[in-house]
């Protein structure tokens, strides 16, 4: 199991999303790593936060760290108390206070100009990479009173007009499955956990070498893109045994052609396009000039093919074209190839070998 760190000593934010990442990561605490530092909030806004944090604490760790930013936008107020939220009116100034002094600065003010939002973004840094976040909010009125004991901060004068009930009069559970955070943290669940894909092609009709890779890689991969040259039955025996799995596949030329695949398909992941194409169509056995035409042409930048049995990789002016090779049937004495992609905001992927003695990353 992958160990994430998430930037934070509150122990509440770990459970939360703890809860939301399930069994796929152990989420730690910066406290329970050893390491005690504050990290000063200077940004004007919450993704400036929130990446400062994640990415001070992945320089320190050399790991995958997340951190949080959020706060109350007030309409009335121009949006404060915004990135100040926990420092508005003293950082150390209890709630019912700041709460009550609120509801005096909009004793007056008419329910459509009381319009609010709770913000929530994380970001994730991982080493090497640039930090990426998602951002979650919930739309509701400054309440005329404060109302409810459950929640913390500006709960209890935060309304939901839908509800019928302030943040502060939800369960916890209640509120996770609408609030600011809740939403961020599951669109960043998508991230860390829906961004692998294996990328398989030429098959021909024997499903034994996919199984093992899918095996191996399981819990790792969201999707499985075939291209071309399966037969319909082994695809379906596949999609049968891994149903928490997304399928691509599209058909190919010879006669493991498929009866139910179009030919050809763009599909999106993590908000890449991505090309998929069998390739005889281009003549890719002579060269990918003419697939590298056709990308171009549908401003699409990433185009994944197979036919030739080669695996291989290709890039320029920012497109990028790659090939597995053939994961059951390869030609003369190599061996069966297979692609692992990783759809972050920058693509990046490994090729693999299937070898006597397990499944090793090749050079292509
Ligand atoms: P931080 O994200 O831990 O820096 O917290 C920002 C501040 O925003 C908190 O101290 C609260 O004042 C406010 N805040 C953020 N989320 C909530 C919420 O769900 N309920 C109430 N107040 C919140």
């Amino acid at each position: 199991m992958k160990e994430i760190i998430f930037a934070t000593k509150n122990k509440g934010k770990i459970k939360e999303i703890q809860a939301i990442l399930g069994h796929n990561y152990i989420v730690k605490s910066i406290e329970d790593i050893g390491i005690d530092i504050d990290i000063v909030e200077d940004g004007k806004t919450f993704e400036e936060n929130s990446i400062k944090k994640a990415v001070e604490i992945m320089k320190i760790t050399n790991k995958i760290v997340l951190a949080d930013d959020s706060g109350l936008e007030i309409d009335y107020l121009n949006g404060e108390p915004g990135v100040y939220s926990a420092r508005y009116m003293g950082e150390d100034t209890p709630y019912e206070i700041k709460n009550a002094k609120i509801l005096e600065m909009l004793k007056d003010v008419e329910e459509e100009k009381r319009g609010a939002r709770f913000v929530s973004v994380i970001a994730l840094a991982i080493p090497g990479k640039k930090p990426i976040t998602t951002r979650g909010t919930i739309e509701g009125i400054i309440a005329y009173e404060m109302k409810g004991e459950n929640g913390f901060g500006y709960d209890p004068i935060f309304y939901i007009p839908e509800l019928k009930k302030t943040a502060a009069e939800l369960s916890l559970e209640e509120k996770n499955k609408i609030s600011h955070r809740g939403k961020a943290l599951s669109e960043m669940k998508k991230i860390l956990l829906y961004r692998k894909v294996l990328v398989f092609s030429d098959s021909h009709g024997n499903i034994d070498n996919m199984v093992k890779v899918i095996e191996n890689f399981d819990k790792d991969v969201f999707a499985i893109i075939h291209l071309g040259d399966y037969a319909d039955d082994v695809e379906d025996e596949l999609r049968n045994l891994y149903t928490d799995k997304l399928f691509y596949s599209i058909a190919g030329n010879n006669d493991f052609i498929s009866s139910v695949a179009q030919d050809e398909e763009i599909i999106e992941i993590n908000g890449h396009k991505v090309f998929l194409t069998h390739g005889h169509q281009y003549n890719v056995y002579f060269g990918i000039d003419k697939l590298y035409y056709k990308l171009n042409e549908l401003g699409v930048n990433i185009g994944l093919y197979g036919h030739t049995h080669r695996p291989s990789a290709f890039f320029e002016n920012n497109i990028l074209i790659l090939n597995p090779g053939s994961i059951s049937s390869p030609r003369g004495s190599s061996i069966c190839t297979f692609l692992l992609m990783d759809f972050l905001d920058e693509v990046t992927y490994k090729f693999y070998g299937i070898f006597k003695d397990g499944i090793k990353e090749i050079d292509c």
